[in-house]
């Protein structure tokens, strides 16, 4: 190989150096850096308009917010994208393996094909027989659900292509972007110029066709997706797909999305029959709620639009050595500060324990409104006291000790009303308190200015 037609890149972000490190500079992956032959990448090019490249006043194009959308029929779904699918935008849905990416995304192709057109089902993977038996059993098999076996994605682009012109395509799912290549790219599939020129022909084809793609991207072990960054600059929205492997709940997040908020939350089981729904996402969370144990404490965050109610359990013991503090789903920084709270601002003398918090059913709670769940569970375990059923805990803890509102109280009151919570602990400072604007009968509203006055009316 001449020397000057060689070139280093990094196979995880794509990024070029001037010889071989063990470390990328730009991503800090070890033994990333490969040799390359210095060819031209003719598909990076995206093409984005049909229109070409004439400039067009700003007024004349329809706000992104109005885009119109091809709702996928399955709520949870529709919620995180923002309303559904926009025509010509393309999704990358990341998750480990086994999580249940495939089986979502035949769901999705089902529905779609019941109610908008052709869905082309690409997989990389699974031949058309195993994918085909499993829509059988997950009752997704439509006539107009096309499945083809092909990692060539040329070959897809252009079954793909037919389908369009026909007028017929509502969608196209890859599944993965890692299994497919291209010939206009060296490399095997998976490898970054692959992964990053096959993105780019199903980018382009989306915006010339007006037809979501969506691409399947496994993530690793450590939650980074496999393959390079510049996939998720190239994509309008990545969602992730989490969940426990111990535990049935499957969740589904935004990272990015250009038509909407990343904010909001999609909750499914894995059952026999497929994903199913979780329409009632508070009631699954708290249903393995012990019934009077110290250390759990119930609080309303809020995901996006939705109000979730979540369970924080806390377990003290006395340490010997170091205090430990063991933290799943709730900072460790946060949980530190409400510790050293609890110690000034409340006589409660917690430092010198080990101290684990968990959020139950594997959630995160990390908006601040959460503080005072985390405190009053915190003081629960270390009171032996349970907290009285039926409270719910709103409110951010500052280093005062004060108690301060939480974001829509009213939304996270509702909610708790909802599922028969009669009790609510909230900052005075709290626009429904005052007002009592929201207050139903049937909740009572204990407003509190501090930490001391909020132990005081749990307890
Ligand atoms: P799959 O969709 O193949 O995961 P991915 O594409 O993310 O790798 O789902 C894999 C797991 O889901 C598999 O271990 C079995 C389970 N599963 C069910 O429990 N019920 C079902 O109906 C299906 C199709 C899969
Ligand atoms: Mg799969």
């Amino acid at each position: 190989m001449a020397k000057s037609t060689a070139r280093w890149v990094c196979s995880e972000c794509g990024a070029t150096t001037g010889g071989w490190y063990g470390k990328c500079s730009q991503c800090g992956a070890w033994n990333s850096i490969e040799q390359r032959d210095e060819r031209p990448t003719p598909t990076d090019r995206v093409v984005l308009t049909a229109s070409g490249t004439a400039p067009v006043p700003a007024t004349s194009t329809a706000a992104t917010e109005e885009a119109p959308r091809v709702a996928c029929g399955i709520g949870e779904i529709d919620r995180v994208l923002g309303g559904g699918l926009v025509p010509g935008s393309v999704v990358l849905v990341g998750g480990p393996p086994g999580i249940g990416k495939s089986t979502l995304l035949l769901q999705v192709g089902a529905s779609l094909a019941r109610t908008h057109g052709a869905v082309l089902y690409v997989s990389g993977e699974e031949s058309v027989a195993q994918v085909g038996s499993r829509a059988q059993r997950l009752e997704a098999a439509h006539d107009r659900l096309l499945l083809l076996a092909e990692t060539r994605c040329d070959r897809a682009l252009d079954a793909a292509r037919d389908l369009a012109v026909a007028g017929e395509l509502a969608a196209v799912i890859i599944d993965s972007i890692q299994t497919v290549y291209t010939d206009s790219t060296e490399g095997l599939p998976g490898n970054v110029g692959q992964i990053r020129a096959c993105a780019a022909q199903l980018v382009s084809f989306a915006k010339l066709h007006g037809v979501p793609v969506v691409l399947v991207g496994h993530v690793t072990k450590d939650g980074q997706l496999a393959g390079p960054r510049v996939l998720e600059h190239l994509v309008d929205a990545v969602l992730s797909f989490e969940g426990d492997e111990e535990r049935a709940l499957r969740l589904l997040r935004a990272s990015k999305n250009r038509f909407g908020s990343t904010l909001e939350l999609g909750v499914f089981e894995m059952t026999s029959v497929g994903l199913r729904e979780i329409a009632n996402p508070s009631a699954a969370f708290l249903a393995e709620r012990p019934a009077d144990a110290a250390g759990s404490c119930i609080t309303a965050s809020l995901e996006g639009s939705r109000p979730l109610l979540l369970e924080v359990q806390a377990l003290l013991a006395q340490a010997y050595g170091p205090a430990r503090r063991n933290c799943v789903g709730v900072d460790p920084a946060r949980l530190a500060m409400l510790l050293a709270v609890l110690d000034r601002h409340a006589e409660l003398h917690v430092l010198d324990h080990d101290v684990f918090v968990n959020v139950a059913g594997g959630m995160r709670l990390f908006e601040p409104a959460a503080d005072l769940a985390v405190l009053l569970a915190v003081a629960s375990s270390h009171l032996r006291r349970p907290l009285p059923a039926g409270l719910i805990a709103l409110g951010e803890v500052g280093l005062a000790g004060e108690v301060r509102q939480a974001p829509r109280t009213d939304l996270r009151l509702a909610e708790a009303q909802r599922l028969g919570f009669t009790a609510a602990i909230v900052s005075d400072g709290t626009e429904v308190a005052r007002t009592g604007a929201s207050r139903k009968p049937g909740l009572t509203l204990h407003r509190v200015r501090t930490v001391a006055q909020a132990l005081a009316a749990a307890f």
